[in-house]
């Protein structure tokens, strides 16, 4: 499976600070947005990557994650020159998804959670159409929202009901089936001018092929489109971090422990960002993965 990470948009409930640039190169607490749903990506067993972003935003994502070799990715970019919707990406990604089964996460979800490795891997064997992943929330009339029947099949998808027939939003991470592509490019846009996704998915849900699964509230999603969500998403972070020793969304970590890279480029990687503490995190977590091996 390929995943895509779209980190473009126009991030306007974050002007000034993304007239210049997109917001996924903003820090959460001590990394980049865009570690978050990479790294997602990566807990997935993705190596095949396609970063989209604006024409502004692609150099720069490119100084950080370059074509992702010191993370044993093979990262490739891809600009979207308007932000004509979330469902575009699979039209500016069609070369690169080439009829294969793809996943795509936006640039500002931050997942964490007891296993989302396991959650990750049982929902990649049910992809026979799309895979979507619903977490409750207090105001489900600001995203899609799925409803299930008692068995857990899903009925409906909503985009922003007025009268929302659950609590449970669609978050931003999807899988698809080798059609993705296909039905992206038969989607009209909608009033605002953009390619929803939700209509990619309710031509899923048409064919049956749509399912959706339920992240408990031991999991913990959040986007960081606005100043007090970006806010309240470090603070998780660090807080989260701090209490268990282990840092969120570390690439370089999650690179080792999925056997991507070994501990020496682990080590590497950390020893270039030695003067942080991101970067000396990233030394130890190399340091004692090959001090466990040779034990
Ligand atoms: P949004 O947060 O819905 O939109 P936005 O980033 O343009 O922000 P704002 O509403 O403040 O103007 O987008 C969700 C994610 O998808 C985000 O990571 C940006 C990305 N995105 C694109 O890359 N291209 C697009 O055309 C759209 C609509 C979103």
């Amino acid at each position: 499976m390929k995943g895509i990470v779209l980190a473009g948009g126009s991030g306007t409930r974050l002007h000034p600070v993304t007239l210049p640039m997109s917001k996924q190169l903003l820090p959460v607490y001590d990394k980049p947005m865009v570690y978050y749903p990479l790294s997602v990506l990566m807990l997935a067993g993705i190596r095949d990557v396609l970063v989209v972003s604006t024409p502004a935003t692609v150099p720069a994502l490119r100084v950080l994650l370059g074509d992702g070799s010191a993370l044993g990715l093979d990262i490739s970019y891809a600009e979207q020159r308007e932000p004509r919707g979330i469902a575009d990406a699979f039209l500016v990604g069609e070369r690169f998804v080439d009829g294969e089964e793809c996943a795509l996460i936006l640039g500002d979800n931050l997942f964490d959670g007891p296993d989302l490795p396991g959650l990750l891997a049982e929902a990649r064997r049910r992809v026979d159409g799309c895979v979507l992943f619903g977490y409750e929330v207090d105001d489900p009339r600001r995203y899609a929202v799925g409803e299930l029947d008692e068995r857990g099949n899903l009925l409906s998808l909503e985009e922003k009901p007025a009268r929302p027939r659950s609590r449970r939003a669609v978050t931003g991470l999807y899988l698809y089936n080798k059609e993705v592509v296909d039905i992206a490019k038969e989607v009209r846009p909608s009033a605002r001018g953009e390619l929803e996704i939700t209509d990619v998915n309710r031509v899923y849900l048409a064919e049956g092929k749509a399912s959706l699964v339920s992240m408990g509230s031991e999991y913990q999603w959040c986007d960081t489109g606005t100043c007090d969500s970006l806010l309240a998403a470090a603070e998780y972070v660090r807080e989260a971090q701090r209490s268990n020793g282990r840092r969120i969304a570390c690439i370089e970590e999650t690179a080792l422990r999925m056997g991507f890279v070994d501990a020496e480029t682990c080590y590497k990687r950390g020893l270039e960002m030695r003067h942080s503490e991101y970067g000396r995190y990233v030394m130890d977590v190399a340091r004692s993965w090959s001090d466990s091996r040779q034990r």
